[in-house]
């Protein structure tokens, strides 16, 4: 039998930036335990898929290279795999009992005991599934790995879960209730990536206006976005997701006085319709919506807003749709993430009668998508010719060109030119602005 920390690993992820950073923690977790990271599947002894559920097709995908598992594991007996991330919280040990070749069920709150786990399981070759919410504080507590995916940026988990049930989402079931992280731990843990070279933090939450509010010790997000801008060298910090109804006149002037707060906020309002937000329980009207982006763009000159929108959600009518494409060409997104509503298990809105037909849904979404990618492209022409500031973030796979961000979370791609660097913050003039991107070339 092999050494307990012997072997490789490889992570397959889907879904969010959450489940992105959960998987930059497992790996390493497993890392410090002895085993080596590779790029596939085909020469590993551990691997990880860490799931999302957020939609019924992120969902399937489970299934799929559950199936392409088998064969390697056929070929190499002493592989172990392991499902994590949200489908793994919600199906437990049915997981177990469906798929044969399966191992071990790694819940959301569980990550942190993945070593050991495995360790377990080479010694016993037993399966597990440790899907327990309330034990484990242990993976809250995990700070980010100084090694993450990039030597520039960051993920930082201020707070796991979510208590809001909107009515379509499964995150409050597979990521348990809103719980925040310590101002102090999570200031800790942003001076030691910054001691490590990290420029820019991205803080992660579902819904990070809340933060704080379960501490009762007076930290609030804003406070800890004062804090965070105190640390020298840190040049940037990002945040996601923000909730409308819990972004308040406090947080804009964050983001309008603090040096290192960039000038992006991704603020999904889901439809136009008041109906449709009164059925999904998002707590707010379009109105309501519409005065914070006001407030927003008042306070925080050159503002990027970029939003999610379901279509198709059930009982959605002609007129209900028609609202939110009027709000699209009124509020002027700078991008928006849209998505087909999809019924998901233990949900409220799963169950309610009068679904939209697929393919309703589907002309609704490439409706939205139309009138988004002229706006889009609108936001990207109307750059051309500006000088913003770059954080470039590395280079693109093959080619050695070099990308970054501006403050208002845009990629460029920046011109050939001596004496770029990775990490390096850069003034950039942008020469085109395309569909998805921008061309920049350093400015002098
Ligand atoms: N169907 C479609 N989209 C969904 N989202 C969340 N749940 C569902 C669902 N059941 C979308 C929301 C959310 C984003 C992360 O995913 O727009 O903001
Ligand atoms: Fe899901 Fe609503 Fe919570 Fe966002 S705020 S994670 S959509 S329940």
């Amino acid at each position: 039998m092999r050494n307990v920390g012997e072997g490789n690993f490889y992570i397959e992820t889907y879904g969010c930036q959450m489940n992105e950073h959960d998987s930059e923690k497992m790996a390493a977790l497993l890392e410090d335990f002895g085993l080596r990271g590779v790029s596939s599947a085909d020469s590993a002894d551990v691997v990880v898929i860490n799931t999302c559920s957020i939609r019924e097709k992120a969902e399937h995908k489970v299934y799929s290279v559950l199936g392409k598992l088998k064969s390697l594991k056929k070929k190499n007996p002493n592989m172990i795999t392991v499902v994590a991330g949200c489908v793994a919280q919600q199906e437990g040990d049915k997981l177990l009992n469906r798929v044969a070749h399966l191992d071990l069920v790694l819940g959301t709150h569980s990550i942190a005991q993945l070593p050991k786990l495995v360790a377990k399981i080479r010694e016993t070759r037993k399966r597990f599934d440790r899907v327990d919410f309330s034990t484990d504080v242990e993976s809250l507590h995990m700070p980010a790995p100084c090694k993450g995916k990039s030597k520039v940026c960051s993920y930082v988990t201020i707070m796991q879960g979510c208590s809001n049930f909107c009515t379509y989402c499964v995150v409050p079931f597979t990521r348990g209730p809103e719980q925040s992280r310590l101002q102090t731990e999570v200031v800790d843990e942003v001076r030691h990536l910054v001691q490590h070279g990290i420029k820019e933090i991205t803080l992660l939450g579902q819904n990070v206006n809340a933060y704080g509010k379960d501490l009762a010790n007076g930290s609030s997000f804003t406070s800890l976005l004062i804090e965070l801008d105190r640390l020298p060298g840190l040049s940037r910090v990002r945040f996601t997701t923000s909730h409308p109804r819990d972004f308040r006149d406090d947080m804009a002037g964050a983001m309008a006085d603090l040096e290192s707060v960039c000038q992006h906020i991704h603020l999904p309002l889901q439809s136009g319709s008041d109906r449709i937000l009164s059925a999904m329980n998002r707590r707010y009207k379009f109105a309501e919506y519409l005065n914070k982006i006001h407030m927003l763009r008042e306070r925080v000159p050159g503002v990027a807003i970029t939003t999610d929108i379901i279509v198709g959600f059930p009982g959605e009518t002609e007129s209900d749709f028609r609202d939110t494409r009027k709000v699209l060409e009124e509020v002027r997104f700078d991008q928006i993430f849209s998505f087909k509503f999809s019924p998901r298990p233990g949900t409220a809105a799963g169950k309610l009668p009068d679904q939209i037909p697929e393919n309703v849904k589907a002309d609704r979404l490439a409706a939205i998508h139309a009138i988004q990618d002229v706006i889009t492209q609108n936001y990207h022409k109307e750059a051309e010719g500006t000088v913003e500031e770059v954080l470039v973030e590395g280079t693109r796979d093959g080619t050695g060109q070099f990308f970054g961000r501006t403050r208002t979370n845009k990629i460029v791609n920046l011109a050939p030119s001596a004496g770029i660097q990775e990490g390096d913050l850069i003034n950039v003039r942008i020469i085109r602005g395309l569909k998805h991107s921008l061309v920049g070339e350093k400015a002098f």
